[in-house]
């Protein structure tokens, strides 16, 4: 079957991986799916014109219902959708969006959410028949990058001569390094669109001691510096949005045997079960004990990488992920000649 495919892949998001390996789900059953950015259509009517050339294709999915749905609601040919980061945060609360929303879930033969809880809130704003939600928890697939050099890396992240034993990395605009303490938070996307945060961010890493900030990475480069550091610390004080959806890097550094650190949050605290497959912590005294724990006990860091490895492995597989997208273009590919 010839799928179209539309996201919204500006490069480097967690966005784009997810939809290339959705894609790669789906060839490899055999299909052929074509993944277009949403940026290179202006109206329902382009992507129409596009299904039909030839050879036409025979269905579409589309990641986001309103960023990408919307653009499908002019076709004829079945089509599934899978939840975006704003549309359930975001987009809902505007009403013409919303009943945008509404048509495409209508007219898609599927919807996938990530998680249970996107799921029950999409139920919640948006009228849906409740059998056509389904949840598929994104598949976690850590690719390393093969060449990595601690010293090379920390050349180009202003490292100085002082060989310090703990030292605080702030990578790209969202991701922190403690030494060999790594540290995730959506800083960054604060950073992005406060320009004052980052003067602040930039001002106190001037003034401390062992504390770098280095440039953003490709996310097979981050996996690798990931893969090399003592432990991921995710700070957010706050859940991220599309991010939180979309980027599940607590994850990656657990299928990557990497202990977690992370702030007691709802978010944080629905993955990382304190003591299991993680640690959490609510201040910044907390923060550095549990850190010393990590540091001085030895089977508690053994404890939390298996079970954090298991978490994954059990919530994320990808297997799993690739069964059920392929189930669900099964259907479409049925709907098309019921239709
Ligand atoms: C950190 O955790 C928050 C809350 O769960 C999440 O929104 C954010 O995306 C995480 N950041 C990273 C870089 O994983
Ligand atoms: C998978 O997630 C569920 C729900 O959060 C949790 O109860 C279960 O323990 C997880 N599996 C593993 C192996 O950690």
């Amino acid at each position: 079957m010839k799928l179209l495919f539309l996201a919204c892949l500006s490069p480097k998001t967690g966005n784009y991986t997810t939809a290339e390996r959705i894609r790669s789900h789906i060839e490899s059953a055999g299909h052929t799916c074509e993944l277009r950015d949403v940026a290179d259509f202006l109206s329902p009517s382009d992507v129409a014109h596009l299904v039909s050339q030839n050879p036409p294709f025979q269905g579409a999915l589309a990641i986001h219902l309103f960023k990408a749905g919307r653009l499908l609601l002019d076709i004829q040919l079945p089509f599934g959708v899978i939840f975006g980061g704003t549309d359930i945060n975001e987009d809902v609360k505007d009403e013409q969006k919303r009943v945008v929303m509404e048509q495409v879930l209508l007219k898609a033969r599927f919807a996938v959410a990530f998680t249970e809880k996107l799921k029950e809130e999409a139920e919640f704003v948006l009228v849906s028949p409740q059998s056509k939600i389904y949840v598929q928890p994104q598949g976690i697939q850590t690719e390393v990058a093969e060449k990595f050099c601690w010293t090379e890396f920390l050349m180009s992240s202003e490292w100085h001569s002082e060989n310090h034993l703990n030292i605080l990395i702030i990578i790209g605009p969202k991701y922190i390094i403690f030494k060999h303490l790594f540290i995730c938070s959506d800083s960054g996307a604060r950073q992005k669109v406060d320009p004052a945060l980052t003067a602040k961010v930039e001002a106190v890493v001037k003034r401390a001691t062992g504390v770098f900030l280095a440039q953003e990475r490709s996310q097979r480069k981050l996996h690798a510096v990931m893969k090399r550091c003592f432990a991921v610390v995710n700070s957010s004080e706050s859940e991220g949005m599309s991010a939180a959806i979309l980027e599940v890097n607590i994850c990656k550094a657990m299928d990557l045997r990497v202990p977690v650190l992370a702030r007691n949050i709802p978010g944080n605290a629905a993955v990382v079960k304190h003591g299991v497959n993680g640690l959490l912590f609510s201040s910044p005294q907390e923060f550095v004990h549990q850190s010393q724990r990590l540091l001085s006990d030895h089977k508690l860091r053994e404890r939390v990488v298996r079970n954090g490895k298991l978490y994954v492995e059990e919530n994320h597989s990808v297997k799993q992920e690739k069964e059920t997208y392929q189930r669900l273009v099964d259907t479409l590919h049925k709907a098309q000649f019921s239709a």
